[in-house]
């Protein structure tokens, strides 16, 4: 029946391929048959038993799993690195690799902290999307005593990269008066690139340590640096009601 039937590009970004506007590029161009047959119209519905190819290779409908992972300073948030560099999938045992995880979205080399993993392209794609609001929130190490004005600019947002940012949520938690910095607690709605370190930096503070806190509400708590675990059913839910 036709109520069971999804959209192509859904479908492939949902197995992994990629995201859904990817998957709408790779549909125009040629590269994918539904039952053998070529289709480049990106309205084409698909349902279960159709078979799709992408590149030759058929498309399992795998089940999917989701992690959260407490990722350590010194590694790339990459599935591979054509320079050899650690990446997060270094943390990953090869049972569960075997899933074809990768990461959703991007924390720096030099950030830690709360890292989503999952082999849900579909889910994955709707979470980064620039449109979605969803919170991530950072612990955030400044060097230098942080002050009202500064704060002020950081919730109302600050131009970076030409472009100002979605208002913030900034708690101040502690001052290190003997190492001259502060600790703050900075939520954010966007995923824009080094974000936390270019709206410190354009308020006059250098970030010295950033720690991603949590995700859509999903936390490191119980999450020894390094460790991952699986989300719960209440979570993943969670993440498709966003
Ligand atoms: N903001 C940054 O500056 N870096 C990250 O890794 C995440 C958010």
């Amino acid at each position: 029946m036709d109520d069971n039937k999804e959209r192509l590009q859904k479908v492939m970004a949902a197995c992994g391929v990629a995201s859904r506007r990817k998957c709408e590029e790779i549909i125009k161009e040629g590269r994918v048959k539904v039952n053998d047959i070529v289709v480049t119209e990106l309205g084409t519905k698909v349902s279960k038993n159709d078979k799709i190819v992408v590149d030759n290779v058929e498309l399992s409908r795998q089940q999917h799993v989701y992690y959260a992972l407490n990722k350590p300073t010194g590694y790339i948030t990459a599935v591979s690195d054509k320079l050899g560099r650690r990446t997060v999938m270094d943390l990953i045992d090869p049972e569960t690799k075997k899933t074809r995880i990768f990461p959703v979205g991007r924390l720096d080399y030099d950030t830690s902290g709360l890292l989503l993993l999952t082999n849900d392209g579909e889910l994955s794609y709707r979470l980064t999307r620039s449109e979605k609001e969803v919170e991530k929130v950072y612990q955030v190490r400044v060097d230098g005593i942080i002050n009202q004005t500064a704060v002020t600019q950081l919730i109302r947002g600050v131009v970076i990269d030409g472009i100002k940012t979605k208002p913030a949520h900034v708690e101040v938690i502690d001052f290190d008066k003997e190492h001259n910095s502060s600790l703050i607690h900075i939520g954010i709605t966007e995923g824009r690139n080094r974000q936390v370190r270019k709206m410190c930096e354009t308020v006059g503070f250098e970030v010295k340590k950033l720690k991603r806190l949590s995700f859509a509400g999903i936390t490191l708590d119980g999450l020894a640096v390094g460790e991952y675990r699986e989300l719960k059913p209440h979570e993943i839910k969670k993440l498709y009601s966003l």
